[in-house]
């Protein structure tokens, strides 16, 4: 079993003194800022005031927030720990024309996920600390449960060393980000980008979406009603998950009918078997090999006219237009 770290193998006192670079004031950036402060670290943000022409959103809400808000390069500039938040296509081209010249001896290079520093978006030079610490959540349930005195759990990786104090930097700021109270992982770059990468195009994001729409579509395309394919496909899957969530797929089972349980055992392995294996063995290779990662900064890199227009199409299914309808209905009552 892997070792799990608590709040007594972490010390927030190893940021003393030091003053943490927030890049990025998006989903993960504004969280972690709020929790560190919180935990009385000194944060200051490093933000863009306007994005693709326009006024940035995030810019304005960290300023309203009461941080000290500033240009990325000026943030990197003035911080000791510089964690990335940027969406990951962007690391590697910001990475290069506004912080590589600040990464001087002593200083910490930080992020979330390890893509970049994997797939080589950013190359950090020897003489500086490189780590990772991660919540394994999205940002809104992080800062939710942070305020509730608790924490989600994380996962935390040294990829260099150089000060000799890169461990007990990553494990302060995940104390300081309420991660230890949940528990938190060591690992190292490659297990967390792969797995991570991996989990979400093939069961929590790509897989779950794929099976739920699917199950839509063979439902009305017999002739049920939608609304009814909804429930049946979508909203049900919330009070699915939070049961094994809870407690494992045997609670869930405990509580479904014998019928609906002998139906999971029967029908469920023959619509993912051993071919959909096969296909996942695959993801995960390409994964591992680069070859995901090459084609999505190429993507991101013509301007993403694939991401967007598949954004459209989705917002134009069945599945999402009844799906909105459904929950404004229920929405305030
Ligand atoms: P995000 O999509 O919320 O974006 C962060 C901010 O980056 C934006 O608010 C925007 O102000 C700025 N930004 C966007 N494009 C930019 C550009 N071209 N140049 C400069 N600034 C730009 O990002 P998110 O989802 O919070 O992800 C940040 C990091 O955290 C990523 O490395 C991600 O893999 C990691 N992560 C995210 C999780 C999540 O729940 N979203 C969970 C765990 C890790
Ligand atoms: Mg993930």
């Amino acid at each position: 079993m892997v070792k799990i770290l608590h709040d007594s193998d972490a010390d927030i006192s190893a940021l003393n003194g030091k003053t943490i670079a927030i890049i990025g004031y998006g989903n993960q950036g504004s969280a972690q800022a709020l929790c560190l402060r919180d935990s009385g670290i000194n944060v200051i943000i490093g933000e863009t005031e306007t994005l693709n022409g326009n006024p940035n959103r995030s810019w304005e809400k960290a300023v309203s927030d009461g941080f000290k808000t500033m240009s990325i390069s000026e943030a990197a500039k003035s911080a000791d720990i510089i964690h990335i938040l940027l969406p990951d296509e962007f690391h590697g081209p910001v990475y290069k024309k506004e912080i590589r010249k600040y990464m001087k001896p002593g200083k910490v290079l930080s992020c979330s996920h390890g893509f970049n520093i994997i797939f080589k978006g950013i190359v950090p030079p020897a003489d500086v600390d490189v780590i990772m610490v991660a919540p394994k959540s999205p940002a809104t349930e992080e800062r939710k449960a942070f305020l509730a005195g608790f924490g989600v759990p994380g996962l935390f990786a040294v990829r260099q060393n150089p000060s000799g104090k890169a461990k007990e930097i990553a494990l302060g700021m995940a104390k300081a980000m309420g991660f230890t109270r949940a528990g938190v992982l060591e690992c190292t770059f490659e297990q967390e980008t792969y797995e991570d990468l991996f989990g979400e195009q093939t069961v929590l994001c790509g897989g779950l979406v794929e099976l739920m729409k699917t199950g839509f579509e063979v439902l009305t395309e017999a002739g049920y009603p939608p609304e009814m394919a909804y429930f049946e496909c979508v909203h049900e899957m919330k009070l699915i998950v939070d049961l094994i969530y809870e407690g494992g797929i045997q609670k869930m089972n405990a509580i479904i009918s014998n019928t609906a349980e002998w139906g999971e055992y029967e029908i469920g392995p023959k619509i993912i078997n051993a071919a959909t294996k096969v296909r996942m063995k695959k993801a995960l290779k390409d994964v591992e090999t680069g070859k995901f990662a090459r084609k999505w900064l190429k993507e991101s890199k013509n301007g993403a006219p694939n991401l967007h227009a598949k954004r459209k199409a989705l917002g134009e299914h069945p599945v999402e237009v009844v799906g909105k309808q459904i929950r404004e209905m229920f929405e305030h009552k």
